[in-house]
């Protein structure tokens, strides 16, 4: 299956929002390169990701990327070049159509000019094998599983329940989602509302260290059970527990409460003016912020994210309680959040239970996701159809 020195080396390119990557991994474990070109700065400029802007991004980005990975890779192993290459994995969705065409459309060219097999992976499932490859390169012992990943970025707030079959490959089932926002964009739209840098997610995790968790109390909608979606049955793949309650989330009110909380303390003035001071700091930090909070504004930055970590807590070993996981995942973008590191550790640790986070590296968009998400694919022969195309709305499980 792999070439005759049995290398398993796979180039995994990811596009699906703002950053362009591409990395070489080997039998989905040994990370030989792994490049990001981060579009941050170009959106932060309009407080969010611009779609047309991505695109043309990738578009730049893409050959620079992606040979710089097979340059990082060949620092490895000297001599690797493209006809090295074991097979293409790429990111058929969920995310920006244009911004997923580009990867797509490149890896699709060059699978074909090389005469090498294309992978295509869900973009979910390769934040979720962030954490099983970093986890298998630390330990030998397989994660017990089924495992509970939750998945919690600026585009998705997933639960899903994981096994994997020994000859099906891994199987996902869905089992909590978001009904509104994601986490993440609570995150980036709450900075925004209070005049601080994008994305959010970094500024209010260093600024709320420094505020009163518990001095403005907030409180979640009770999201009700949704109907079973249909969904193409795997006969191969291990049978997980039916259907049940589903652990959904809602981020959408506590974006509007906090809003409320500013207008009613008027603090519209204030927010104008730190809003102003940050944008003629080029490179702004949150440590330029904090001299710019008052103790007010602080503390509802620490409720803010106490609140929302609280939530993602709750539904998360609830949701594990009901399908007797025995591990955790978390990954995604806010998987760097301190908060909610420590917390999600003292809550497993308290119920005995295993919990893995990626590295910071690989917490936000990364390509070697992608490549070690495509590694059990490679091994089943599930290759992807010469029709492959870029699929936005994509649903894993
Ligand atoms: O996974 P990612 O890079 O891209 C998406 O697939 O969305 O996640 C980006 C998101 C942003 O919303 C950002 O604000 C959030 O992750 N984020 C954080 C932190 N670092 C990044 N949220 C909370 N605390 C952090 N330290
Ligand atoms: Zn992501």
């Amino acid at each position: 299956m792999c070439n005759g020195d049995g290398s398993g080396l796979i180039l995994g390119i990811e596009s699906s929002c703002d950053e362009t990557a591409a990395a070489v991994v080997r039998s989905g474990r040994e990370v030989l390169s792994n490049v990001v070109a981060s579009q941050m700065a170009l959106h932060a400029n309009y407080g969010g990701v611009v779609p047309e802007l991505a695109s043309r991004e990738h578009l730049r980005n893409i050959v620079p990327v992606v040979h710089a990975a097979m340059a990082q890779a060949a620092a490895h192993q000297p001599g690797l070049t493209f006809a090295d290459l074991d097979a293409i994995a790429v990111t058929e969705g969920p995310g920006l159509a244009g911004a997923l065409l580009v990867g797509i459309t490149y890896a699709k060219a060059l699978a074909l000019g090389l005469g090498k097999p294309l992978l295509a992976v869900n973009h979910l499932e390769g934040h979720i094998h962030a954490v099983l490859m970093e986890s298998a390169q630390r330990e030998d012992a397989p994660m017990p599983l089924p495992l509970l990943a939750l998945v919690v970025s600026g585009g998705h707030t997933h639960l899903y329940l994981a096994d994997e079959h020994p000859t099906a490959g891994w199987h996902y089932r869905n089992v909590g989602r978001t009904v509104d926002d994601a986490a993440g964009e609570a995150f980036d739209k709450v900075a925004k509302l209070l005049g601080l840098g994008y994305p959010g997610g970094p500024w209010i995790d260093a600024l709320a260290s420094h505020g009163n968790p518990r001095a403005i109390e907030f409180h979640f909608a009770q999201i009700k059970p949704r109907a079973p979606r249909p969904g193409i049955v795997n006969k191969k793949a291990p049978v997980l527990p039916s259907a049940g309650p589903t652990f959904d989330f809602s981020f959408s009110g506590i974006k509007t409460a906090v809003l409320r909380y500013i207008q009613a303390h008027c603090m519209s003035a204030a927010i104008e003016a730190r809003r102003t001071s940050l944008a003629k700091k080029p490179n702004a930090k949150a440590a330029d912020a904090l001299p710019l909070c008052d103790a007010q504004t602080l503390d509802l930055i620490a409720s803010f994210q106490h609140a929302v970590v609280g939530n993602l807590i709750r539904q998360t070993f609830a949701a594990v309680e009901e399908f007797a996981a025995r591990n955790i995942v978390i990954s995604g973008g806010v998987a760097a959040n301190s908060e909610l590191r420590r917390r999600f550790a003292e809550e497993a640790a308290r119920r005995n239970l295993p919990i893995a986070f990626p590295s910071f590296a690989l917490s936000t968009d990364n390509a070697a996701m992608i490549a070690a998400a495509a590694w059990p694919k490679f091994l089943a022969g599930n290759f992807a159809a010469e029709g492959l195309v870029a699929t936005p709305q994509l649903k894993l499980g």
